[in-house]
């Protein structure tokens, strides 16, 4: 096959890898400027090498016309939670979208697969605009936490490096170190609420000293300058005592003061 032709097939799937990447590259960061926790900790994609196409197409007989229709992983997006309940709520979120239209799932958390492969898989069906017109594609979106990943990252390797000739001892291995990763995730998903909420408050404080520092630079075009610094000092000494609670009420008279000068200038 011609590289020209393949490059025409893959365009539109290298589209919607961009595409997806930076719609859910949002979602984190909507989250977190909502001082909020975000489900999705990192989102990966790759579109599948010409070479993989050609090999999986050949191991599931499917002819070469038929690749688009039946091969469903041609564009893949990786999604990496913290934690396993946070899976679920991406899964619902995707469900929600209206700019992906979801064909199937599968829960490999609930089943595991035989090798101890855990992640949640999604089919979506997603358009993209092209200079040939609209297309729509098939994506496969695979949702895992972070330890899910790193088994899967290990255990792809080790596939890759024996292919189907994995020494039974190694097999054994894998096992006993996917069912530490299930104990893993539960014990993490224990304290879950606690991590939650030092993160919501890392955000909050996060945001509220990016507010504090732009309210003392407007400050600084309409007060005194004198002040201005008084007031700079006295917020790098709240800061630095690292209570949140006092950084909250100095955020509020900061505002009160901006307010006062807003007034003022209406005059
Ligand atoms: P494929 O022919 O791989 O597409 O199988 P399938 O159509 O039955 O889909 P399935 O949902 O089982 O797998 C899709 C993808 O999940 C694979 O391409 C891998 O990225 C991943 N995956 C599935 N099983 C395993 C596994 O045992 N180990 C690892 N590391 N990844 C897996
Ligand atoms: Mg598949």
């Amino acid at each position: 096959m011609e590289i020209q032709m393949w490059r025409e097939i893959l365009e539109p799937y290298i589209l919607a890898v961009e595409e997806m990447k930076i719609k859910f590259n949002h979602v984190i960061k909507a989250y977190r400027e909502a001082g909020m926790y975000s489900p999705i900790e990192q989102v990966t994609g790759r579109v599948k090498k010409i070479s993989s196409i050609l090999e999986k197409a050949q191991k599931k007989h499917i002819k070469f016309e038929e690749i688009e229709n039946r091969l469903e992983d041609i564009a893949g997006i990786r999604i990496i939670c913290q934690f396993v309940e946070d899976i679920y709520k991406v899964a619902e979120l995707i469900r929600r979208r209206c700019d992906m239209k979801v064909l199937s799932e599968k829960d490999y958390i609930k089943n595991q697969k035989e090798s101890g492969y855990r992640s949640y898989h999604m089919i979506v069906e997603y358009r993209v605009e092209t200079l040939n017109g609209t297309k729509c594609i098939h994506a496969e979106i695979q949702i895992r936490t972070l330890a899910m990943n790193f088994w899967a990252t290990i255990e792809h390797s080790l596939q890759y490096k024996y292919k189907h000739n994995m020494p039974s001892n190694l097999t054994n291995r894998l096992h006993a170190a996917a069912e530490a990763i299930i104990i893993l995730d539960q014990e993490m998903s224990s304290v879950r609420n606690e991590i939650m909420d030092a993160q919501n408050s890392f955000n909050i404080k996060a945001n509220m000293v990016a507010d504090i520092l732009i309210s003392i630079q407007n400050l600084y075009k309409v007060a005194n300058k004198r002040e201005v610094v008084k007031i700079q000092d006295e917020f790098f000494k709240v800061y630095e005592s690292e209570d949140l609670e006092a950084l909250e009420r100095f955020h509020k008279e900061l505002d009160i003061i901006a307010e006062g000068y807003r007034a003022q200038s209406l005059q």
